[in-house]
């Protein structure tokens, strides 16, 4: 059986096509223009990069897009001040902080300050509450792209077993929830986790997000298996995923590359998410 690539950029070319029409319908019945705000504490080299990925997809999409690059030294308060104003802003629809944040800012506190109604990184406790509830909210990027890409295989993901590697706040845990959701079996795996080989064995679909350069395997991968690739490192100049990619194809039945698979869906997905924040408004 020949393995199939599920390719996130394509994908993702199609949904933004899609929210392109869904922004000119926006601005002609209700006067409004999707707006994002993005925050960056620090030089985090790979955090500017994502960063302006983020700002052009804005742009491309026609929203309106803010981008607000502060130093290192900014207090906590001011990066609370700062949120305060984006959520009275009638202009902005989604805030994204972006992470990590220099040492000395609680992270967890930053993103619950952030209206839930505006968190279109799903990070703050409401909507990590009413993702848990299986209630309707803003559900994280990444985890939500993985989704959308196992959905794409066309496969019924009710019954498989489905293998999450990572237990991240961000990705691993979120992700988890949401295939339970779909009536998958889910193990979560992660770095005490022994014998994990044993688990990735038996899984239906796996989901990689430890961000430890090629940890699984070809000969770990069930035959026939879907395989989502969640990690990104450097390694050598070169983006590395958590999968062997190579191997890893000569059993899986879909698999995403590096790049191209998870990260385009990821950007992807928050504008999803600010789309739908700022439909929210016309309620
Ligand atoms: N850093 C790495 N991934 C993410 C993400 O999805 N959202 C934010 N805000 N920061 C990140």
């Amino acid at each position: 059986m020949e393995v199939k690539i599920l390719d996130g950029k394509k994908i993702s070319e199609e949904i933004r096509n899609h929210i392109v029409n869904e922004v000119k319908k926006l601005k002609a019945n209700y006067g409004i223009t999707p707006g994002l705000s993005v925050v960056l504490v620090g030089d985090d080299a790979a955090s500017h990069v994502y960063v302006s990925m983020k700002e052009k997809a804005c742009k491309k999409v026609g929203f309106h897009s803010e981008v607000y690059k502060l130093p290192k030294e900014t207090t906590q308060q001011e990066l609370l001040n700062l949120i305060n104003k984006l959520n009275n802003d009638e202009k902005i629809h989604g805030i994204l902080v972006q992470l990590p944040l220099p040492k000395g800012i609680d992270e967890h506190l930053i993103n619950s300050h952030i209206a839930p109604t505006k968190d279109v990184d799903g990070f703050h406790a409401v909507n990590t509450g009413k993702l848990f509830l299986g209630k309707e909210s803003f559900i994280p990027c990444t985890p939500k792209g993985i989704l959308e890409l196992i959905k794409r295989t066309g496969e019924d993901i009710t019954g498989k077993h489905a293998v999450v590697i990572g237990r991240s706040n961000i990705v691993g845990k979120p992700v988890a929830i949401l295939l339970l959701k779909e009536n998958a079996t889910v193990t979560i795996c992660h770095s005490k986790t022994k014998n994990l080989d044993k688990y990735v064995q038996t899984a239906d679909i796996v989901v990689a997000a430890v961000g430890v350069p090629e940890l699984i395997k070809g000969n770990m991968i069930k035959k026939g298996a879907i395989v989502i690739d969640a990690g990104t490192r450097k390694v050598n100049n070169k983006l590395v995923g958590d999968v062997e990619f190579e191997e890893a194809s000569k059993k899986a039945s879909w698999i995403t590359p590096v790049p191209g698979g998870v990260g385009p869906m990821t950007i992807t997905m928050l504008l999803e998410n600010t789309l739908k924040a700022a439909k929210a408004q016309c309620e």
